[in-house]
């Protein structure tokens, strides 16, 4: 197998999909290793699950630099310390600038949980039910330094059920999350999404369909036996 690409996890709190990026790169032939997982809270609880994993983690608290810059720059050092060649956002709380997202550009991809383009932001679940959607999901993009905004490398969509509340719709979309991030992962680390223009276009070979999950209609709204005319 060829080299592993060395990445880095940016996070800000919980870190699950951290997790299922540090838990993905267990596998023998998965093409990526998780160098070093950053945070800028001191008190994120995924630093914790980094360490027991035995990774390296680092804090760079945004707090304690003048300006953004400042701060990016020290994210930037710490990654290239590690040896780093791509960066995923995982939870990462902070908007980042121009000067950063150049520095890792196409090199850099972010998870969110809603079908982008459509709900940017935060809050997209609450959005999401008041809106009556019947179907949501997450997508992993290229970060570009308009917020949630990238080209797109796998999505998964999820159902939206009308007992759903924010909690029940944000587990189910999570869930998604931790399978369509490692896959994103894969796809970049072995250079199959290459960015043309504003989008990526992918080498699945045989698996064209890889980068979207989606729930059979069945599973959505089952059809009860012999209602069918
Ligand atoms: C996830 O829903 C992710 O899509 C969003 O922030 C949340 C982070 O959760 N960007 P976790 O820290 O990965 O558990």
């Amino acid at each position: 197998m060829t080299a592993r690409r060395k990445s880095g996890i940016l996070i800000s709190g919980r870190g699950s999909n951290m997790a299922a990026l540090i838990d993905a790169c267990k596998a023998p032939d998965f093409p990526a290793e998780i160098s070093v997982v950053i945070s800028n809270r001191a008190d994120a609880p995924g630093l914790e699950r980094a360490r027991s994993d035995g990774i390296a983690t680092a804090v760079v608290d945004h707090r304690q630099f003048d300006d953004r810059p400042a701060f990016e720059e020290q994210l930037d050092r710490t990654l290239r310390d590690h040896g780093v060649e791509i960066v995923c956002n995982a939870g990462f709380m902070r908007l980042l600038t121009e000067f950063f997202v150049q520095k890792w550009y196409n090199r850099q991809i972010n998870i969110h949980p809603s079908l982008l383009p459509a709900y940017t932001g935060l809050h997209t679940h609450e959005r999401i039910l008041q809106d009556g959607v019947r179907i949501t999901g997450c997508t992993v993009h290229f970060v570009r330094t308009e917020m949630d905004a990238g080209p797109i490398i796998a999505q998964a969509a999820v159902p939206v059920l009308t007992t759903d509340t924010p909690d029940t719709l944000a587990d189910r979309v999570l869930a998604a999350e931790h399978a369509v991030y490692p896959l994103a992962l894969r796809l970049v680390a072995e250079g199959r999404a290459r960015v043309v223009g504003d989008k990526v276009v992918l080498d699945c070979g045989d698996h064209a369909t890889e980068p979207l999950y989606s729930p059979p209609i069945t599973q959505i709204c089952a059809v009860p036996a012999g209602s069918q005319s």
